[in-house]
């Protein structure tokens, strides 16, 4: 495969600045580091992301899992279709605000956001592929050198930049401007009724699901019964320590009208379904239950009502909408 002259014009990347919002905390380590991020390193994570020919069959980019518009989540589905009709074993979380996270899957079995996707590329049951056939796919499609070039230097493909540039796309996925934003920078207001949702929100849920990012980044058993088919304990197939036992991560509640169904497994459909769990679907009989859920959570109809159309209030149009996070 002919490499182009690109690669001996100056190196010169156009550098991105990354944006915390206001108010919210700084990333406990900053994932661009030693990945600058760049506008030339980004559109090639973008187009990595995707790229059918990182699955063994072409059919599943990261986007067939990952759909914009239900904030990068799998919508509608419980699993998540994958290679020779398999299907995942969780539920597909969406992909936003990744900069926060320190731990990645449902279990925090993934650390580096540059590792992640090594997982789902080789799992048989997503994208079912090797590494190395897919840097050879890369190298033989006459788009990519350049674009390697672009982002780092020289025409050179391996396994390192793939990973970089997918970072940096996945790692600049911001959503800060919902609703719910806007009325904390004071430019609307919440109607009466979501400003009571958001009242029985800071008292019953907000221990857990933190504001700004609306998870505290912990891994909790918030009382789901055990699922009888896929047996999956969670944090303690990481650990193998039995305290963490059916431990998840705490889920961001941000988008989250778009991201059903719900839960690790994808198991609640709809969104007054999930907060009736808290209501009366804990089971209380789990030695590991979060302390904070043994007496499960009271409400009465009205303020589960209001509390869904505060949650309504973190569904974030723009980047839902956002043309520079959208396929080709
Ligand atoms: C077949 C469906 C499927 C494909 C294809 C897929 N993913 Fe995922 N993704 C998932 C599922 C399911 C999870 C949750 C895995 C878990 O918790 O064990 C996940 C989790 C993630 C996470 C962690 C999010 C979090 O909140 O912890 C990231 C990041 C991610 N995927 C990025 C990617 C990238 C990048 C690609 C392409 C290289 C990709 N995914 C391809 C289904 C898929
Ligand atoms: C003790 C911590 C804790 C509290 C309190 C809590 N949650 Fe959760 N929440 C979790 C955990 C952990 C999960 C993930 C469970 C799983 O999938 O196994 C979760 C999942 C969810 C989900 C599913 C999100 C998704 O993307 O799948 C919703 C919706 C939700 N919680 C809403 C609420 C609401 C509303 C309240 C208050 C009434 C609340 N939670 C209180 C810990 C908590």
């Amino acid at each position: 495969m002919a490499v182009k002259k690109e690669v001996d014009q100056p190196f010169t990347p156009t550098p991105l600045a990354f944006k915390i919002p206001n108010g919210w905390p700084a990333p406990s380590t900053n994932i661009f580091a030693n990945n600058p991020l760049t506008e030339e390193g980004f559109q090639l994570g973008k187009k990595l992301f995707y790229e059918g020919k990182l699955s063994k069959d072409g059919n599943f980019p990261c986007a067939s899992c990952h759909q914009q518009f239900a904030a990068f989540a799998t919508s509608d589905h419980d699993l998540s279709h994958g290679f020779n009709n398999s299907f995942t074993t969780r539920n597909a979380p969406g992909l936003f605000n990744l900069a926060w996270m320190t731990q990645m899957h449902w279990d925090g079995g993934i650390s580096h956001i540059e590792v992640q996707p090594l997982a789902p590329i080789t799992a048989p049951n997503e994208m079912a592929e090797n590494i190395e056939n897919v840097l050879n796919k890369l190298k033989n499609d006459a788009a990519y050198p350049p674009m390697f070039a672009a982002a780092f230097g020289d025409a050179q493909i391996n396994s390192q930049r793939m990973l970089k540039a997918l970072a940096q796309f996945m790692g600049s996925m911001v959503s800060a401007n919902a609703k719910y934003d806007k009325v904390m920078r004071g430019e609307t207001a919440f109607t009466i009724s979501e400003q009571n949702g958001y009242n029985t929100f800071k008292q019953k849920c907000a221990s857990c699901h933190t504001e700004p990012l609306f998870t505290d980044n912990s891994f909790r058993n918030n009382g789901l019964a055990v699922n009888n088919q896929l047996h999956d304990f969670g944090r303690m197939m990481i650990t193998n320590n039995t305290a963490d036992s059916l431990k998840f991560k705490v889920p961001s509640l941000r988008n989250v009208q778009r991201t059903f169904p719900y839960m690790h497994d994808g198991r609640v459909l709809v969104l007054s379904q999930a907060i009736e769990h808290y209501r009366t679907g804990i089971q209380k009989n789990q030695p590991t239950l979060d302390p904070l859920l043994a007496n499960g959570i009271s409400m009465t109809d009205n303020e589960k009502f209001e509390l869904v159309l505060f949650l309504n209030t973190l569904t974030d149009t723009e980047f839902l909408n956002n043309a520079r996070f959208a396929g080709q």
